[in-house]
């Protein structure tokens, strides 16, 4: 998928880069020109997109002041606005984000005679003006909501318009380092015995998490969503991979389905095997499979039977005769 991913985006550039070829012959003689007649570069610019109205001038002037950012312009996926040449003004390339510009060429610059500086606009803003387009993409991560939104992390904290070093997604630093920037301790999570390796580039966070937020789920995360993003709709993320675990199974164990898989593993690392949350796998068990309550039964949760000498260190390994833990087609008490 990620290869298919790279040929197309291959393609897109070639077309792209022949747009851009003619555009910069086009841009280029209006640079010299620019230069020329340096008393009036306003006058000489071109008009892209052929609309001067309420404001807008086209793109390509911005060449004159800020080159090294135009330069690199077709390489942006937003460069398909310009290149499809079928957008309206204030939906068409630099001045889709930045607003209209007549002001600010007018003006030879200036932080405040441009419609949208992002540098000067409050996090909510920035996250407006980007979900004037991109409001369709977040359908289903609630984004004016998520922990991120609602801590004031918006867009341009992870995304870098102009300045990605990241191939994929205008990422501001590569994942994982982008997300360690302000979740340091996560990071030694993943370097715990018992792991995901994620530092090692097998996985990534937006495996298990939508950084822009999700829905709560069916099944129990725990307090609040963490941004744990649902597989096909609303199974646990952790089923995109570890399918043996989705049934459905003739003899289910409850509180898989119920409780999710986090009430007995940790997700990230742990220093127990199997990034189990307890170190000996019976003092797990025990948790709901207790003596508390009423006789053999606490809370609806069955007790093991007599036979279960717990005394005997051969029965407080459940899972050597409990192997198929996580549910069972063949027998009710998981043993096969
Ligand atoms: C998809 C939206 C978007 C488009 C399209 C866009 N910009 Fe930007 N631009 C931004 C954002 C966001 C910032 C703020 C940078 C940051 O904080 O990371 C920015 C910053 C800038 C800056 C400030 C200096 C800098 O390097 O950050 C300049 C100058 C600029 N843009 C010019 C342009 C020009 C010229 C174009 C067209 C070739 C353009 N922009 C197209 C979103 C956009
Ligand atoms: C005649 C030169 C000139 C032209 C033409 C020009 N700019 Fe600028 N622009 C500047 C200067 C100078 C600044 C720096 C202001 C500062 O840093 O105080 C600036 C700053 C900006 C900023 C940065 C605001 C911020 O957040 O710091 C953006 C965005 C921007 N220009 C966009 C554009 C766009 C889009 C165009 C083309 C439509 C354009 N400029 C054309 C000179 C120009
Ligand atoms: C906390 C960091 C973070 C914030 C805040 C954030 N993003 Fe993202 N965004 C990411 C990451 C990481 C990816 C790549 C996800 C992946 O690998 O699947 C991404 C992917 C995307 C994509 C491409 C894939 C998709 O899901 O459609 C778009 C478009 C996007 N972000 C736009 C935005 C916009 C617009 C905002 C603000 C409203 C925003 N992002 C806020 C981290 C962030
Ligand atoms: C004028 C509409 C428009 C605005 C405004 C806009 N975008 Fe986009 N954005 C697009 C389009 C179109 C694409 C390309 C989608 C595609 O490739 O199909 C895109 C793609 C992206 C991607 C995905 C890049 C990838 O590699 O797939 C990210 C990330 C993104 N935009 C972030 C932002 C951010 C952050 C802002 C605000 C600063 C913003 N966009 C503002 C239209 C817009
Ligand atoms: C600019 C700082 C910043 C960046 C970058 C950032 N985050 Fe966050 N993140 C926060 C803040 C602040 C919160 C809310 C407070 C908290 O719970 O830690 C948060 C919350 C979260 C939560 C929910 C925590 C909870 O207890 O519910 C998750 C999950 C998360 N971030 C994942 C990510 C991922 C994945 C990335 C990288 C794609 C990322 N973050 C990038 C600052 C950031
Ligand atoms: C294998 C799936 C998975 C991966 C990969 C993953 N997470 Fe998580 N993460 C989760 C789940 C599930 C939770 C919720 C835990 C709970 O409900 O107790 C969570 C919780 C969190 C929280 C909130 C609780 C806490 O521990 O502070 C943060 C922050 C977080 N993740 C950040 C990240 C970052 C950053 C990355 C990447 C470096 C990442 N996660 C990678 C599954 C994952
Ligand atoms: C993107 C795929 C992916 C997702 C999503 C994922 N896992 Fe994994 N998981 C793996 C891989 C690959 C391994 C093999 C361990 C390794 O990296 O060597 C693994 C190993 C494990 C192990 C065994 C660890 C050990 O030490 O033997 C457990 C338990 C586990 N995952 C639970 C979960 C849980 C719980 C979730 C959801 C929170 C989850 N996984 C989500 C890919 C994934
Ligand atoms: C009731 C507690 C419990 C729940 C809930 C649970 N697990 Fe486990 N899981 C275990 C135990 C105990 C082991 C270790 C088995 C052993 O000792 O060999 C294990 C082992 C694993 C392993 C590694 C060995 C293997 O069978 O592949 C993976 C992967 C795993 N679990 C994934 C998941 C996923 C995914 C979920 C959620 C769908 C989940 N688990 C829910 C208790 C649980
Ligand atoms: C989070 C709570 C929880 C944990 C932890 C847990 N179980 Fe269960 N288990 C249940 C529930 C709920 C049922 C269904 C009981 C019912 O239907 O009365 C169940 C059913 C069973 C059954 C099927 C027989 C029956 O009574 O229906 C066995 C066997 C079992 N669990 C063994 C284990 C073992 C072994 C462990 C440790 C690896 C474990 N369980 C951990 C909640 C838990
Ligand atoms: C030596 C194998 C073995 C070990 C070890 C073992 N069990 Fe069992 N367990 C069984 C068998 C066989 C059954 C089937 C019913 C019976 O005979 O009690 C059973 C049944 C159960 C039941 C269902 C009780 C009922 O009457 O419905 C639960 C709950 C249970 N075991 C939990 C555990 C827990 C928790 C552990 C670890 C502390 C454990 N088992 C260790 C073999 C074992």
């Amino acid at each position: 998928m990620i290869s298919g991913c790279g040929a197309f985006q291959g393609r897109r550039n070639i077309a792209a880069e022949r747009v851009f070829r003619n555009q910069m012959m086009r841009a280029g003689w209006v640079w010299v020109l620019a230069v020329l007649g340096a008393a009036a570069p306003a006058r000489t610019a071109p008009h892209t997109g052929g609309s001067s109205g309420a404001g807008y001038v086209g793109g390509d002037v911005c060449k004159t002041c800020h080159a090294d950012i135009w330069m690199n312009f077709f390489k942006n996926p937003h460069y398909k606005s310009v290149a499809s040449g079928r957008e309206p003004p204030e939906r068409t390339g630099c001045e889709a984000c930045h607003g209209p510009a007549k002001a600010h060429v007018e003006a030879r610059g200036g932080k405040t005679t441009i419609g949208r500086a992002f540098s000067r606009m409050e996090p909510k803003a920035v996250m407006e003006a980007c979900l004037t387009c991109h409001a369709a993409s977040f359908d289903k991560s609630n984004i004016r909501r998520s922990e991120h939104t609602l801590r004031d992390v918006t867009c341009i904290n992870c995304h870098s318009i102009h300045h990605s070093p990241a191939p994929k997604f205008l990422l501001a630093r590569k994942q994982n380092e982008l997300c360690y920037t302000c979740h340091a301790a996560v990071r030694s999570q993943f370097e715990m015995p018992s792991r995901h390796r994620v530092n090692e580039g097998f996985l990534q966070c937006s495996d298990c998490h939508n950084p822009h937020g999700s829905m709560a789920a069916t099944w129990s995360m725990g307090v609040g969503s963490h941004m744990v993003e649902t597989a096909l709709g609303t199974e646990s993320p952790c089923l995109k991979c570890h399918v043996d675990k989705r049934g459905p199974f003739v003899f289910e164990h409850a509180s898989v389905r119920v409780e999710g898989c986090q009430i007995c593993h940790m997700p990230h690392g742990s220093t127990n095997a199997k990034l189990l949350r307890r170190p000996v796998v019976f003092t797990l068990c025990l948790e709901c499979h207790n003596e508390g309550a009423t006789g053999t039964r606490n809370q609806g949760v069955d007790l093991q039977s007599s036979r279960h000498n717990l005394l005997d260190p051969e029965f407080q390994k459940c899972t050597v005769c409990h192997v198929r833990i996580h549910g069972s087609n063949a027998d009710p008490y998981f043993l096969r």
